[in-house]
């Protein structure tokens, strides 16, 4: 059997339709989608208010960072020891940020920068720096959402194995608690984990991700229930901080990929799909915000990018090994990593709306490609399904394009360019420069809405 993709995550069942579309309630019809224009025939135009951003990590694009990361080659031969160097750069990139519109920029604060040991206190040039950074993204009146935890750890974590071990917990919200009454009047919207179903299924399930274990299904179960309590914990930190009288926001950001058969009568693909939902959607939301913790969050973030679909037992995509090429043959569109499937988005985002009643994030959106004829449609026709959701009563709040800059895509190192910029990694000074989605997404942020019909590549 080939190695299950990268993403996790699922369909509501083995291809079954997805459940009934869920028109809004006073509560999930927040201002935010009644203030919408649903078309103007030439526009889709989304809310005044709504955040137009762009997402990074750290150990993608920061550089310099000694976490379980550094040591670990990519299947390109590279590694993460300077990256985008975005650590010295940071100011260039918030100008960039600038010339791209974004009001939004979601990114990570490194805890193995911050605390040297459990219970230190933090690390004060460390923390100027990203005080700094903040500063910057507030004077350029973009908003700041910061992620906590996004695939890595500090190296005294790991020593101690990783999220397997309770008293990590306890460490963690230490971390955080310190650092959300430092940030607390400058960031208002916290992101705890970043995909906790990727994170433990390629740490140790697939073995994609350090420490590199397979099948240790007890440890996956382990790290997201502990990872789950964390999140109870740190929100209720972060919810008792207020930023500007309002309560802070706080959310995890859940991937979901739908899982399908090829075949809707191959019992064993079925069975694939159902397994891999059972295990990495059903579970984790369950864990992390069913029964009494639906109350921790105040949000709910959601990374989307599409759907895996199942062949004797092998999942249908780039990320394990099939070569695009060979899919389009078998009519399957894919980006350089999974199969494109913006229908999905239509159904997810109802789907969460009415389970949760929670305000929504587009916390991760994007394509790897060479092709921006190919980028500029998949971000068209997922936008599109966006906007139809948002009309239908979904209480979505933003939009953050995955990524600011081509960077170091963890198990693939620099071959998977996502970036609305391209980086030259070939050259020491590491260049930056607009694409030409960049320019498309730049219209759409400055204009608010996305233009109809014709495509915008000149
Ligand atoms: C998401 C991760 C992000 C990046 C994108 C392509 O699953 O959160 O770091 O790898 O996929």
């Amino acid at each position: 059997m080939k190695r299950l993709p990268w993403l996790i995550s699922k369909s509501f069942s083995t291809g079954n339709p997805p459940p009934p579309l869920f028109i809004g309630s006073p509560l999930s019809c927040s201002n935010h989608a009644l203030a919408m224009s649903p078309t103007n025939g030439k526009k889709l135009r989304f809310p005044e208010n709504f955040l137009w951003g762009t997402a990074t990590s750290t150990t993608q694009i920061e550089g310099h960072i000694q976490n379980e990361w550094t040591d670990f080659t990519a299947r390109d031969g590279s590694d993460c020891r300077v990256a985008c160097d975005n650590y010295h750069r940071y100011a260039e990139d918030i100008e960039w940020m600038s010339k791209l519109g974004v009001n939004a920029y979601r990114f990570g604060i490194e805890w193995s920068r911050l605390q040297s040991a459990p219970f230190a206190p933090l690390n004060q040039s460390e923390l100027a720096r990203y005080v700094d950074l903040i500063d910057r993204l507030l004077a350029a009146n973009i908003t700041p959402m910061v992620v906590l935890h996004h695939f890595s750890n500090p190296p005294w974590i790991n020593a101690a194995g990783g999220w397997t071990n309770p008293s990590v917990v306890a460490a963690f919200v230490d971390y955080l608690g310190k650092l959300v009454r430092v940030l607390s009047q400058k960031v208002y919207l916290w992101n705890t984990f970043n995909e906790p179903d990727t994170y433990a299924c390629l740490a140790y399930l697939l073995g994609g991700f350090p420490p590199q274990l397979k099948w240790k299904l007890n440890h996956f179960r382990r790290v997201i229930r502990h990872m789950a309590l964390a999140h109870e914990q740190a929100s209720d930190i972060i919810r008792r901080e207020s930023h500007a009288g309002r309560e802070l926001q706080v959310g995890i950001a859940k991937n979901w990929t739908f899982f399908h058969a090829c075949k809707r009568f191959s019992p064993w693909d079925r069975l694939s799909a159902f397994a891999c939902h059972y295990t990495f959607n059903k579970f984790v939301l369950d864990a992390f915000l069913g029964g009494a913790r639906s109350r921790a969050s105040t949000f709910i973030g959601l990374n989307y990018y599409g759907r895996v679909r199942f062949h004797h037992f092998n999942p249908m995509i780039p990320a394990s090994g099939a070569p695009v090429t060979r899919l389009k043959d078998f009519g399957f569109d894919c980006d350089d990593m999974v199969e494109r499937y913006p229908e999905g988005l239509g159904k997810i985002l109802p789907y969460l709306q009415r389970k949760f009643r929670l305000p929504l994030y587009i916390t991760e959106h994007g394509a790897a490609s060479a092709d921006e004829t190919f980028r500029e449609r998949d971000l068209r026709s997922n936008l599109t399904a966006l906007h139809h959701a948002m009309t239908r009563g979904a209480d979505v709040r933003g939009f953050f394009y995955w990524s600011l800059l081509d960077n170091f895509e963890w198990q693939f190192g620099y071959s998977k360019k996502f970036g609305l910029l391209s980086v030259d990694f070939g050259d020491a000074d590491l260049p930056r420069r607009m694409k030409p989605l960049g320019e498309i997404y730049r219209t759409i942020c400055f204009e608010k809405s996305l233009p109809d019909g014709e495509s915008m590549l000149r």
